[in-house]
């Protein structure tokens, strides 16, 4: 059956981690060549395209955000010859590349910034260079917070510019790009074609709504820091100005030149569904990540209206709704759902864990994610898998503190463990030391996996009808019949435990709480969450309904 739509108005989108995906040459580290051997596994669990995290050279002060060489692969990864296989052995296949692009900031070993700090006036204007405040400009320029904590400024000890501060809003290894600067636009724009050249399909946009700041940087007051990025309430003149919708009125025709068009998804984190809509406008942004789905408690009331929200916000601009469940900066989502939920939509420093001591019943969140995944493969628009979510890995939240390379647990003075536990490399198999991630008895994966994953393991998985890969792969494989060109939501007022919707015949409906609740005499079950579903849907179960 073809499909009514462009492919990325309905595509289920796999987030390949790349350095905890595969490793291919044993120094336990995930790169290209591992990638190029489970594009078939990528093939079977159906998907329709993969987007992949920064591959190009980097320092890794912040896992690859930190890009050195916009136009080149980081040599731990591979090679641009191993990236163009790559790209047309998924092709091949049938599946989209999309690349990761770092707009906001380079890295501070990127050639410009080695130029600016060595004195070229016009490489400088491509930053934020500025005096200090203070007698002597021993403060910073202004009040503004990094994300990952501590001020977003960094004083230059050395070099003709000894004395002056640079704008950081991540790491101090990030400087920020002033996107005042025509040679910065023009770059960018030419690094787009460069990949678009070689058949990548699309882009996600790392912190689109950061790139413009507030004319004449003015403080925001501590009580809205940047760090508040992932915190919808925050506005700050860090963020999401309107003079940001410009250049993506320029990347559109960039991606306008190309046959079939090259599509864009935005990361931004700003402060409304309405907000983010305007990067959707016709002629700007393709997509962008609606995050209220991965801050939805598992309740059905809030998830109920997160998707209503998602999808008239979406539809307000003619987008397509976008469904996330958890990525790599999040907790992952069977950790997320294995504690109490709360009756709000979660903070980001929930999710790390830390919200209340409770110990994590991985079974229950297990059981809620798989019934989550439902949820969302059921849904108009477009889905995004994170790696290991189709294994229901869970979040590694006790990481011996040496081993953690996040930059925000050393610049949050370490109070905030940061993001390293949801990046752990996946386990493949049964066998120690590193389930198959690596070849060879004495590889060491860059951050350690838990003593358990062998049962999570694609073998293991492969062999259990009722494992969470089985359930991917069937709700993957009848995705496209059931649901890719079903009707809209219409909701069924069935229970307050109970969200269920109608899309013209095939329904959804999820339980989130813990009494059975019947389904409808003469609907079929054509898939559910958990084993064993007749006539009654049980608590912290979804299923598909052919009515
Ligand atoms: C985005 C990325 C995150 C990164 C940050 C800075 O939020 O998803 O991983 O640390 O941007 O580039
Ligand atoms: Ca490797």
């Amino acid at each position: 059956m073809a499909p009514q739509h462009p492919w990325w108005q309905t595509a289920v989108v796999y987030q390949v981690y790349i350095r905890s995906f595969a490793d291919g040459n044993g120094d336990g580290i995930g790169d290209i060549r591992g990638l190029r051997a489970r594009v078939g596994y990528l093939g079977a669990l159906g998907v329709d395209a993969i987007w992949i995290n920064p591959w190009y050279p980097s320092p890794m002060a912040d896992a690859g955000y930190d890009v050195a060489d916009y136009r080149d692969i980081e040599p731990a990864y591979g090679t641009l010859t191993e990236a163009q296989d790559l790209i047309d052995a998924a092709h091949a296949v049938g599946i989209r590349v999309i690349l990761d692009i770092v707009p906001n900031h380079t890295s501070d070993r990127h050639a410009w910034f080695e130029a600016a700090l060595a004195g070229d006036p016009a490489a400088r204007d491509r930053y934020h260079v500025r005096p200090g405040r203070g007698a002597n400009g021993e403060l910073p320029p202004n009040d503004w917070q990094s994300v990952f904590g501590g001020p977003a400024w960094t004083r230059i000890t050395d070099g003709p510019l000894q004395g002056q501060w640079y704008l950081h809003l991540f790491a101090p290894g990030q400087p920020d790009l002033n996107w005042e600067n025509p040679e910065v636009r023009a770059e960018f724009e030419d690094i787009l074609a460069f990949w678009f050249d070689r058949g990548v399909d699309g882009f996600r946009i790392d912190v689109a709504h950061g790139l413009v700041k507030a004319e004449g940087l003015p403080d925001g007051a501590q009580a809205d820091a940047p760090q508040a990025m992932l915190q919808v309430e925050a506005q700050h003149p860090a963020w999401d100005q309107d003079g940001v919708h410009d250049i993506y009125r320029g990347w559109r025709s960039v991606a306008q030149r190309y046959t079939p068009e090259r599509i864009f998804i935005a990361e931004a984190w700003v402060s409304s569904n309405e907000r983010l809509a305007r990067y959707l406008r016709p002629d700007e942004l393709h997509t962008a990540f609606q995050f209220d789905f991965l801050r939805s408690p598992w309740r059905a009331a809030n998830l109920r209206g997160v998707i209503d929200d998602a999808i008239t916000s979406a539809a307000s601009v003619g987008a397509p709704p976008t469904w996330v469940l958890s990525n790599h900066d999040v907790t992952r989502t069977v950790t997320r759902f294995s504690r109490s939920q709360p009756d709000h939509l979660v903070e980001t420093d929930w999710e790390r864990g830390r919200w209340s001591g409770e110990e994590p019943d991985h079974e229950l969140g297990r059981r809620r994610a798989r019934a989550a995944a439902l949820v969302q493969l059921a849904l108009p628009g477009t889905a995004y898998v994170y790696q290991g979510e189709e294994l229901g890995l869970e979040e590694i939240e006790d990481l011996p503190d040496d081993v953690r390379q996040d930059p925000t647990w050393a610049q949050s003075g370490f109070t905030d463990v940061g993001r390293d536990g949801c990046r752990i490399p996946l386990p493949w198999n049964e066998s120690e030391p590193t389930y198959g991630f690596a070849d060879g008895p004495d590889a060491v994966t860059w951050l350690p996996q838990p003593g358990h994953w062998a049962e999570h393991s694609v073998e293991a998985q492969e062999r259990d009808p009722d494992s969470m890969l089985h359930l991917y792969r069937a709700a993957l494989k009848l995705r496209p019949s059931l649901w890719r060109d079903a009707g809209e939501v219409t909701w069924l007022d069935v229970a307050a435990e109970v969200a269920a919707f109608d899309r013209g015949g095939a329904q959804c409906w999820v339980n989130t709480g813990t009494a059975d609740v019947t389904l409808p005499a003469g609907a079929s079950v054509v898939l559910a969450s958990s084993p064993g579903v007749d006539g009654v849907l049980p608590g912290d179960t979804a299923v598909w309904l052919q009515t």
